[in-house]
């Protein structure tokens, strides 16, 4: 059988030459010459010419978002995703009664934030009048508060439910939530194309197993730090803190003073430094917060912007190389030099004390456990208001505790100090596409043991299931609002793939997500954070699995969730997709086409002035800081833009709806009006001509 190109000549002709006229095409399998058949290649290419549905390409498909919990994790996902996510309802619960996760539920006094209160805010929504250095928790809470309402969403929060249950419905390709009315008791089931579970990893208290307290026989009164009760009088009481973590040493150094005494629980040791951005604002018992800011301060933030912005990347900077260093390797010379000079630092603050300093010395390596600012903590040491007990304690009576070497304590209130249930694998039911309780693959009785993610925000086996600040989510010398941002915006472009495209569900491939996972352990090898100690942040004693944190810097964890790697995922069609991935281009036009305006439909036309404000090679080479301040100005001026370009569509939207509407008016008025006969002036016409 003949080639089909075999009587073309080989070469390409020239200009006059003479073709040879081309052969008919050779039959296949004669039965009928006059019928010649095609070949079979071509007859399978012709069967499977394709017309999608006749319709236009509308990217914004309409979409549910669910996300559960309102702490940073939870409200910076919905801010975003609202932004990001066109047509989008989002629907966020919490059990709580406010906004704020953490900081809503950790209300115990002296509740603060050990990072600066300008780092720990979002990116894009700087406060300007945060009150001191360090922020109280409750500020912090307001601030999430004005942001959820500054973005029009506080009508998505849905406070006081609590979730109790989600199910992947693979047919409906959706998921259940169950939900229950914690005023009501009712529960219901909601839904959503979209599951978002930002559910705290240090969101449920813990309780200590101590004999007596558990099972009521102390008759005072218990509280856990993260369930503070508004009515607790503790003036004068005896109060016994058990824990030593950061909100231990908070609720003894705040207590102190009204209480007169209290009698500290240490079973393990917390290393005590003065900052965690080096020693740039120390706090101290007298001012906790660091540094109040003054009016002055703060009129000068309002008033010079780029001030504001070189004051900001100051702390940033800090935060970022703060965690570069050795410090957090063991056996590095800069972990060592970090411990000694956080010794000294103590025993300047114990006035020269070596007895008491060997007492408070924690016995594994700085970096283990999170470190402490504890204003004031170990200025009260020495003096008779506080008893620093290490002994362990054995049980509870009626009237107080009782330690291993035989001593009743006596107290009034108990307060456990005593940190939270394992957070980082669901606390309810999250059943997948294979029926699976993801608590049964991820959880501390699971095979192995712990959570293995994709890339610290999605499951395999758990379609359209995102996490946020959730396992492996903290990447070192990040905030956790900058670590929330980047999940959220990462999630964003994983919901508009399947939003815009012909697919209803992506879910990352289990060796994709098993291939991120075997990187992990080897990582975290020499780490402080797997020195001898116990954690929150990892899961077994010592050398556990790290669960907190992201095996890179936080530079590392922004590039690589930049660009989601498509190859890694599998994805469901929608219906009527199964034929053709493209059946999304439709009638081969777009919304833009049919009702795009006149900005929409250049928006790939930008201001030149942005553009010139690049820094020159010259520029750079010659004062790298200028350089580095022209481009800092151009991305300010191109985000402007972006700004204002968004108020524009927003304003044309605005426009068109209400322009429907008047249209919609003025008909109905025609009607009433000759109907009746009448020729009115119509009042929608006039606003019509207003717009
Ligand atoms: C006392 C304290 C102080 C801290 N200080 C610092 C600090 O100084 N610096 C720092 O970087 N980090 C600090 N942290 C860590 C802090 O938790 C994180 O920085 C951050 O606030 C976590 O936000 P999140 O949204 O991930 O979780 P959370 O703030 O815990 O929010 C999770 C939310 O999910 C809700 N939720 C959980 N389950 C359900 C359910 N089934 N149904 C409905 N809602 C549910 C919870 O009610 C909660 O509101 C502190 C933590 C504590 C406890
Ligand atoms: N502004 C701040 O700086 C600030 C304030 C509060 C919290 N935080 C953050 O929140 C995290 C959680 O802090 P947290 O202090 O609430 O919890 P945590 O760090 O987990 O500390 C809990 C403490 O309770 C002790 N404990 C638990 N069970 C006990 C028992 N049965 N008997 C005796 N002691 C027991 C633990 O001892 P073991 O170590 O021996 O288990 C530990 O000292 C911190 O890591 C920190 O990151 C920060």
């Amino acid at each position: 059988m003949g080639s089909a190109v075999e009587n073309f000549p080989a070469t390409a002709p020239a200009a006059g030459d003479i073709l040879p006229v081309p052969r008919e095409p050779e039959v296949v399998g004669i039965s009928d010459a006059r019928e010649p058949q095609v070949h079979p290649a071509l007859a399978a290419r012709i069967a499977a010419r394709y017309t999608p549905k006749q319709e236009t390409w509308r990217e914004d498909r309409p979409v549910k978002i669910i996300v559960v919990g309102a702490g940073i994790g939870g409200t910076t996902t919905a801010v975003l995703l609202s932004q990001k996510v066109p047509n989008s309802t989002i629907t966020v619960y919490d059990r709580l009664d406010n906004i704020g996760g953490t900081w809503a539920a950790n209300v115990y006094p002296g509740a603060r934030c050990d990072v600066p209160s300008h780092v720990y805010q979002l990116s894009f929504e700087p406060n300007l009048d945060w009150t001191e250095y360090y922020p109280k928790g409750a500020e912090i809470q307001q601030y999430y508060e004005r942001v959820v309402a500054k973005f029009g969403l506080t009508d998505s929060f849905r406070l006081r439910h609590k979730v109790l249950r989600a199910t992947w419905l693979p047919e409906a390709a959706q998921w259940a939530l169950e939900v229950q009315n914690l005023e009501t008791r009712q529960v219901f089931v909601d839904t959503a194309d979209f599951f978002v579970s930002s559910q705290g990893r240090i969101s449920e208290p813990k309780f200590p197993d101590i004999p007596g307290l558990a099972d009521g026989v102390f008759r005072g009164r218990v509280v856990h730090s993260a369930l503070w009760p508004s009515d607790l009088e503790y003036q004068g009481r005896r109060i016994a803190v058990i824990g030593a973590g950061a909100s231990g040493q908070q609720v003894v150094c705040n207590m102190l003073k009204p209480a007169g005494h209290v009698d500290h629980y240490v079973r393990t040791k917390t290393w005590i430094t003065a900052s965690l951005l080096g020693d740039y604002v120390e706090s101290t018992a007298d001012a906790p917060g660091g540094h109040v800011y003054t009016d002055e301060e703060k009129r000068a933030f309002h008033e010079e912007p780029g001030a504001y912005v070189e004051f900001r990347r100051d702390l940033e900077l800090r935060m970022q190389r703060s965690r570069r260093k050795g410090a957090s390797t063991i056996g590095h010379p800069d972990n060592e030099q970090l411990r000694e000079k956080i010794l000294e630092r103590i025993l300047e603050r114990l006035d020269g004390d070596e007895e008491w300093l060997r007492r408070i010395t924690p016995d594994y390596v700085v970096g283990c456990k999170r470190p402490t600012p504890a204003p004031g903590y170990i200025e009260a040491l020495k003096t008779p208001a506080l008893s620093y007990i290490t002994e362990k304690i054995v049980r509870v009576d009626e009237t107080g505790l009782i330690t291993a070497d035989n001593t009743h304590r006596p107290a009034d209130i108990i307060v456990a100090a005593t940190g939270f249930e394992n957070g980082y694998t669901s606390r309810f039911p999250v059943i997948g596409a294979d029926g699976v309780d993801l608590r049964d693959k991820w959880g501390l009785d699971s095979p192995v043991g712990y959570p293995e993610s994709y890339l610290g925000v999605m499951a395999p086996g758990y379609p359209n299931y995102f996490t946020v600040l959730q396992a492996q989510a903290n990447a070192a010398g990040g905030s956790v609002p900058l670590q929330a941002e980047i999940a959220a915006t990462y999630i964003g472009k994983l919901i508009r793939k399947v939003q815009s495209q012909s697919y209803r569900a992506l879910e990352p491939k289990q060796e994709a997500a098993d291939e991120f996972n075997n990187l992990i352990d080897n990582y975290f090898e020499n780490k402080t954070i797997l020195g001898e100690c116990r954690s929150w942040t990892k899961i077994g004693f010592g050398k556990g699995r790290v669960v907190l944190a992201w095996p890179g810097s936080f530079h590392h964890r922004v590039r690589a969730l930049r660009e989601p790697r498509w190859e890694d995922f599998n994805f469901v069609r929608r219906p009527g997709a199964e034929l053709n991935r493209f059946e999304y281009f439709g009638n081969g036009l777009t919304d833009l086409d049919e009702t795009g305006d006149d900005i929409r439909l250049t928006d790939y036309l930008r201001e030149y002035s942005c553009s010139s404000r690049n820094a020159t090679s010259a520029d750079v080479s010659k004062d790298k800081r200028r350089s580095q301040v022209l481009q800092a100005q151009r991305t300010h001026c191109q985000r402007t833009q972006t700004y204002i370009k968004m108020l524009e569509r927003e304003v044309l939207r605005l426009r068109d709806s209400e322009k429907t509407a008047l249209d919609r008016a003025e008909r109905l008025q025609k009607q009433d009006g000759s109907s009746t006969g009448g020729s009115r002036d119509s009042g929608a016409a006039a606003a019509t001509q207003r717009v």
